[in-house]
């Protein structure tokens, strides 16, 4: 407990050094910055009290990402912190997003004196996020946290709750059971005037002296405002020349209001912590940190066939998952989420995500092979659901033994792979029976397709030989999985593939695709092994159906090659372990007050430079790597396009393209691991491309059950004009409207809406992905936006349950505590609220256990003398949070007398701890 408060200490005094308030990529000192301090602060406690109920210690190495991500795993090995960043950058990128996206929006800037508004999207938001994580639905639950972050902490900067002269954080922000009070009337004058614009205190003494909550208005189109008001300020700000002149925003340090602007940057920090406090509250430890993206990193993800002929291939894919829950149990490399979406003729789903082996086991058993006989079935429908219901980079695998018949998914499959960046391999066993029938609607080249363009495997094998393939499984099912190239070729042609392998390499393994294939693999030492030497010098092949296997044996680096001798069309990849990789977004500029960059949903527009932006991990952070080149490579073609990198004040690159291949790509890079002085590459799977249409759609809040909610969107193309196919669908079968076509003039834009409405029963918290797809006349053209969008029931439960400590047994000396317990009873009521629906102890190493009586949960919390500190969290239905926090005090006395508090001492405890609770 000392700890964390210390470093928040030292967490404050360090953001209060810098500039804040704008958004990312400013100059470095921004929203951004605050919600990443006051995050890892959150962690670093979570992760500590984690530790302590697990009785381990939680030692981080260094003061790097990876190394708390490490330390709070509680693994020594090697962990990739790529799904941590990931998770990170879903929180920041939405945090800074809102001042494009809300750029007039004054109630999600707390400006204009929109008060009520932009309270009330803070208490939606965290309403939305705690339901959300509820339904697992993470990355929603991340998005949103981002954006209510922004709103929370523009509080401070935009009001006048510092001038005040508040010392701590206005708690009514997120209390959904009280209200903003002492508003300025709207009439009422707030600001005198300020000719030079940088006045340190203009606002009035009526205000201050009647404690009055104002805000400064903000004129990015008109410099209006109710006569009187205070401006926010600056020079985007229209209304900041009207009197009363200047402006209130604390958003950058200068020098009349360096103190105002520390204080916001505090209370802005501490109100953050605050609220990630009652998020935590509201949904454990646990599922705070897998919030927060620490888990390991491995997910098994299966898409399985249950048509009649498919027994055996079931058989085999519960074979390896039982393999791998078995010999992965307690390691790092066991997966942390599992996934199984079965599927079958004309039926598909559910989708089934569990984080317990157990589940996933009874699950997979449970499939059955029956029915379907000759048709294709909905793989499409299946493989849509599990790719919105994995995490993102996760690896999908498939099981099949005929092609889809849902082919009108093929469009959205690929702009989810695009979205999610996961990988999806096809285990094809076609049965000779069925591909008579099917051959003539369909092929398998759908999946070959999909396999290519996510940078996974597609693997045809007869159903005899199945089990040798699915080794890939068990390759891919690891906590530091890196691809170091890939490539394709058809037809295919003499060529060599040089690649790198670097020190922090482990279980190299190349995989090679194709028919008749014949290779040369060359090491940098200069031995040989050709295609036909099955255990040979560098390695071993496994060859099952179209695959071909290769473990190296050792890890010798330096560059290697491997040279293809063939013409039938190939694949090749090379993947390893190790924690060194890098995580990206194509990202497009915004102007605006807040100028930064927002991360493009779609496919980036053709015509302008592509800019990406990279974040690297390592074992010791991205601080041990140095990057030599990044470029964008053709999987299929020959262009490589280097970028020109430039550094971000937070440690991302901002790596820009300015001739992007005219094809499908990915992204390279090359550099030094500077802790071994070993030059290193990475290649990214999933493939891209340039579009010269976009779509641009913001959904400004979740929806209700069984209401419309209406989305508007917008397509704008530099191509083709005419009229552009639009087709939108979601993974939950949610009813919607939306126009067919829209017209669409070269250079020119149009707008449509979308029309969901989530049936009445729709579970709160359940979030929809939505895919928007525009396509150019004659099909030329098309890109695509992806949004999740939420549906969260009206909250009316606002009030927290109340925890109060009745009764304290026990005393505790420091000299002996492993000898002796303490015990502390405590009721739990909900008032009229929903109920309780979990207690849970958020801080402390001993044991709970809880009686009912009626509206009461009596409960006992008893622990050793070595652990005195403890807060136990009572949560409703909805998601408040009430708190006990209880520090057992070490006694002075002789043991003689420790045998328990007498009753008179009890009673007058339990009078002075009324007030602990809250
Ligand atoms: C990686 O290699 C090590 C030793 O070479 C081995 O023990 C381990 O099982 C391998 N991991 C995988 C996933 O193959
Ligand atoms: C790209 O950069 C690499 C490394 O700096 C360099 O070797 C290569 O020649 C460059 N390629 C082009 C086309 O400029
Ligand atoms: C259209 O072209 C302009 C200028 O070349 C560019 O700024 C814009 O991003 C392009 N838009 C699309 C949708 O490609
Ligand atoms: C959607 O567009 C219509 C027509 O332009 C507009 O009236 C409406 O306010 C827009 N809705 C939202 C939520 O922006
Ligand atoms: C705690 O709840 C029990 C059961 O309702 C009740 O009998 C008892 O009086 C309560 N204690 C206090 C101090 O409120
Ligand atoms: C319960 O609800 C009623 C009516 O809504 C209200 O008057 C009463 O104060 C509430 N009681 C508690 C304990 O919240
Ligand atoms: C908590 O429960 C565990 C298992 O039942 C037991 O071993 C331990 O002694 C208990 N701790 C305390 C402080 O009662």
């Amino acid at each position: 407990m000392v700890k964390s408060a210390l470093a928040v200490v030292a967490l404050l005094a360090l953001v209060s050094r810098l500039q804040a308030f704008v958004s990312v990529g400013g100059s470095g000192n921004t929203h951004v910055t605050i919600t990443g301090n006051t995050v890892m602060a959150k962690i670093t406690e979570v992760c500590e009290a984690v530790a302590e109920a697990e009785g381990r210690e939680f030692k981080p190495t260094g003061s790097s990402v990876e190394e708390l991500l490490r330390a709070c795993l509680g693994t020594t090995g090697e962990v990739s912190g790529a799904k941590f960043r990931t998770a990170l950058n879903q929180i920041y990128m939405q945090n800074g997003i809102v001042d494009r996206d809300f750029m007039n929006s004054p109630s999600h800037h707390f400006n204009n004196e929109a008060f009520a508004e932009g309270r009330n999207l803070i208490i939606q938001g965290t309403a939305a996020i705690k339901a959300n994580v509820r339904s697992d639905n993470l990355q929603s639950a991340r998005e949103t946290l981002g954006r209510v972050c922004h709103t929370l902490q523009d509080f401070y900067s935009h009001s006048n709750w510092v001038e005040l002269g508040n010392k701590s954080p206005y708690a009514n922000l997120i209390r959904p059971d009280l209200n903003v009070e002492n508003i300025a009337d709207v009439e009422m004058p707030t600001c005198s005037d300020c000719a030079s614009g940088t006045c340190t205190n203009q606002l009035l003494p009526a205000v201050l002296n009647g404690k009055f909550l104002t805000s400064g208005y903000m004129g990015l189109f008109s410099s209006d405002k109710p006569q009187g008001k205070c401006s926010h300020g600056g020079a985007s700000d229209l209304s900041s020349s009207q009197n009363p002149r200047g402006g209130i925003s604390k958003d950058e340090r200068q020098s009349h209001n360096s103190n105002q602007h520390n204080s916001a940057v505090n209370l802005a920090s501490e109100a953050t912590l605050e609220l990630l406090e009652d998020i935590r509250g509201a949904i454990g430890n646990k599922d705070f940190l897998r919030l927060m993206g620490i888990a390991r990193s491995a997910v098994l993800a299966f898409v399985i066939d249950t048509t009649g002929s498919m027994a055996d291939d079931i058989a085999e894919a519960k074979r390896v998952a039982y393999n791998i829950i078995d010999t992965k149990k307690g390691t790092q490399d066991e997966p942390s989420e599992y996934i199984l979406v079965p599927f079958n003729d004309p039926k598909f789903g559910p989708l089934i995500r569990t984080t317990n082996p157990d589940v996933m086991k009874s699950e997979i058993s449970k499939l059955k092979a029956e029915g379907g006989g000759d048709i294709p079935e909905m793989c499409l429908s299946a493989l849509q659901l599990s790719l919105t219901g994995a995490p993102s980079s996760s690896h999908i695998y498939v099981f099949t033994d005929a092609p889809p018949k849902d082919t009108h998914l093929e469009k959205t499959i690929t702009a989810l792979i695009r979205s999610t960046k996961s990988t999806v391999s096809f285990f094809m066993t076609p049965s000779k029976r069925r591909r008579r029938a099917v051959a003539a609607a369909s092929t398998f080249q759908v999946y070959y397709d999909m396999a290519l363009a996510s940078g996974g495997q597609a693997i045809e094998v007869p159903k005899s030989s199945l089990s040798q393939a699915t080794d890939i499984i068990v390759d891919t099912s690891t906590s530091a999985l890196v691809t170091i190239l890939q490539r394709s070729r058809s037809p295919g042609r003499k060529e060599s593939f040089p690649f790198l392998l670097d020190k922090s390499m482990s279980n190299t393994t190349i995989y090679i695709t194709g028919s008749s294939l014949t290779f040369n693999l060359h090491s940098p030492s200069g031995v040989s092994q050709s295609n036909s030497v099955v255990n040979g010098p560098l390695g071993t092949i496994h060859r099952v159906g179209n695959l071909q296997r290769i473990q190296l044996n050792g890890s010798d680096t330096g560059l290697w090659q491997i040279e293809m001798t063939t013409t039938q069309p190939y694949t090749v990849k090379v993947t390893g372990q190790s924690a060194i990789t890098f995580i990206y977004d194509f990202v497009e500029e915004f102007k605006g007050p807040h100028p930064g960059f927002a991360v493009i949903d779609g496919r980036p527009s053709a015509g302008s430079p592509a800019k990406l932006l990279l974040t690297l991990t390592g074992e010791k952070g991205p601080e041990a790597l140095e990057v030599h080149q990044v470029a964008l490579v053709e999987v299929s073609g020959e262009k490589v396009s280097n970028g020109t990198v430039d550094k971000m004040a937070d440690g991302d690159l901002l790596v820009t393209v300015k001739e992007v291949p005219g094809g499908e790509f990915v992204v390279l890079l090359k550099g030094k691991d500077k802790t071994y002085s070993s030059l290193f590459q990475r290649q990214t799977t999933t493939q891209m491309s340039l579009s010269k249409v976009t779509i641009k759609a913001v959904a400004d809040s979740s929806m209700l059950p069984g209401e419309v909610f209406k989305l508007n969107f917008t397509v704008t193309t530099n191509g083709t004009g005419g009229a552009y196919t639009i087709r939108a669908r979601n993974d939950k079968n949610i009813p919607m409207s939306h126009p067919s076509t829209l017209n669409v003039a070269s250079g020119g834009s149009a707008q449509g809406t979308i029309s969901l409405t989530p049936p009445s029963a729709t579970l709160s918290g359940t979030d929809v992905t939505l895919t928007i797809e525009a396509e150019g006349p004659g099909g030329a053209d098309s890109n695509y936006a992806v949004l999740r969008l939420s549906v969260l029931s009206k909250v009316t439960d606002l009030t927290p349950p109340k925890c109060s400590i009745v009764d304290v047994q026990g005393v505790c000396y420091a000299s002996a505590c492993s000898s002796s317990n303490w015990e502390l009873s405590v009721n739990i009521t909900d008032g009229n609220g929903t109920g309780i629906q979990s207690i849970s102890i958020q801080q402390g190493s001993g044991n709970f256990t809880q009686k009912v009586a009626e509206d009461v949960v009596m409960g006992r919390y008893e622990a050793s003398c070595c652990s005195t500190s403890v807060t136990l969290s009572a949560v409703d239905k909805v998601g408040n949070v009430g708190r006990c926090s209880y520090n057992m005090k070490s006694g002075t006395g002789p043991r003689l007398f420790t045998m328990s508090i007498p009753l008179w001492a009890s009673l007058l405890l339990y009078v002075v701890l009324r007030d602990v609770s809250l």
